[in-house]
């Protein structure tokens, strides 16, 4: 404990990298500067660059910029780990921070929880407990080894507690709630600012699809990537599809362009959060291998069809809001043929307080160390 009383007294290193990390990372930063006992050092991996991907976000979502950028930039996942490790074993060496926090499921997420736990930091993970239960998943490898490590776990769902049930973790888990859900709930304002865009991108409410499609999975398979571009060749309402950077090597390196000059397809380059989110509650249905999309869409109220044959936001497809297609077009265009809008909406993805309550339980936390 310092000697001035008036200095906070706990230091927290968050460790983002990825663009679904600063979506999670600013409601919690916020939370941190406006708590009592705890300040914060922000650490960038730096394995998103781009602006669109990275600064971007930072300046829509007001993140304070990153005391550290580790600059570890594209490569193999071992790679992009090893840098992490590397990199970040002397920031926290310098920096001496009483716990580091991580997020969700990236090379970021696993590469930061290993060196904090080599460095004997305690370690907390903001989105714990989700499974797909597929290790081909590179995300599912990323949660595992994280939650191997993690000393809090904030898991969103109650679906997330019973996973790291399942795996014999039950000490230190808190359902808090889904950090992502905080900056929707709590700026829908914003998002009502942002509507302008649909007129400028000649749409009108509910006669539009959005689509995003960026996991490996998806995107590394050609055949499978040619298999959800030709939906665009039967469906006649406009598909809004921002497009992420790998998925578009992919589009380029093997000449799939011609999918995407159909007149009703609209290519944008990655947007910002609360454009997406303009996009997403206006939409007839949202089509998507994104597990923040996906959340999204339920949030919105909007049907949403996975891209994917596995998903952790299990919720979604339970109550009908979510339908698991898969990447073979035909599967794709019955999904979106036989949709029926359910009529139950639990909102299992929590109030908007998730990361009030993770200040609260980090702080006790740390004072029970302390003592
Ligand atoms: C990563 C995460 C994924 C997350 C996604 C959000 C892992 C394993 N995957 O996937 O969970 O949903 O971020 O976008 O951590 N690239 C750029 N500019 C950038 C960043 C990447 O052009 O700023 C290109 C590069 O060609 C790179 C490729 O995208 O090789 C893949 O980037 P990478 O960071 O490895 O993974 P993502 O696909 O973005």
């Amino acid at each position: 404990m310092p000697l001035f009383s008036c200095m906070k007294p706990y230091k927290i290193l968050s460790v983002v990298g990825a663009r679904p990390q600063f979506i999670k990372a600013a409601p919690l930063s916020k939370a941190i500067a406006a708590s009592d006992n705890l300040t914060e050092v922000l650490v960038h991996t730096g394995q998103h660059y781009d602006y669109a991907l990275s600064q971007q976000f930072f300046d829509e979502l007001g993140l304070p910029t990153p005391q550290y950028n580790l600059e570890i930039g594209s490569g193999r996942h071992a790679y992009q780990m090893g840098q992490i490790l590397i990199k970040l074993d002397a920031v926290l060496e310098k920096e001496k921070p009483d716990m580091v926090v991580v997020f969700g499921d990236t090379n970021s997420t696993a590469a930061a929880a290993i060196t904090a736990a080599k460095n004997n930091i305690p370690l907390a993970h903001v989105e714990a407990g989700l499974r797909e239960w597929n290790k081909r998943i590179p995300e599912e490898i990323n949660k595992m080894l994280t939650d191997a490590v993690t000393d809090l776990y904030f898991p969103p769902t109650q679906t997330g507690v019973d996973n790291l049930k399942k795996q014999g973790v039950t000490e230190g888990v808190y359902l808090v709630g889904d950090i992502g859900m905080d900056l929707i709930i709590n700026n829908l304002d914003k998002i009502e600012r942002h509507k302008n865009l649909l007129e400028k991108l000649s749409i009108t409410e509910g006669s539009y699809f959005f689509m995003t499609c960026h996991r490996a999975g998806n995107t590394d398979d050609v055949g499978q990537l040619e298999q959800i571009l030709s939906i665009f060749d039967t469906i006649k309402e406009p598909i809004i599809f921002p497009i992420h950077p790998r998925t578009k090597n992919t589009i380029e390196k093997h000449g799939l362009q011609h999918y995407l000059e159909k007149k009703n397809v609209v290519v944008l380059e990655p947007i910002g959060f609360w454009d997406t989110q303009v996009l997403i509650q206006n939409a007839k249905m949202v089509l998507t291998d994104s597990g923040g999309v996906i959340k999204e869409a339920y949030f919105h109220r909007v049907p949403c069809l996975i891209l994917q044959k596995e998903i952790e936001w299990i919720e979604a497809v339970r109550e009908g809001w979510a339908k698991l297609v898969g990447s073979q077009s035909s599967d794709i265009l019955s999904g979106i043929r036989s949709f029926e809008r359910p009529t139950v909406w639990s909102g299992f993805l929590g109030d908007g307080r998730t990361a009030t309550r993770i200040v609260n339980i980090i702080s006790h936390y740390l004072k029970n160390i302390d003592q």
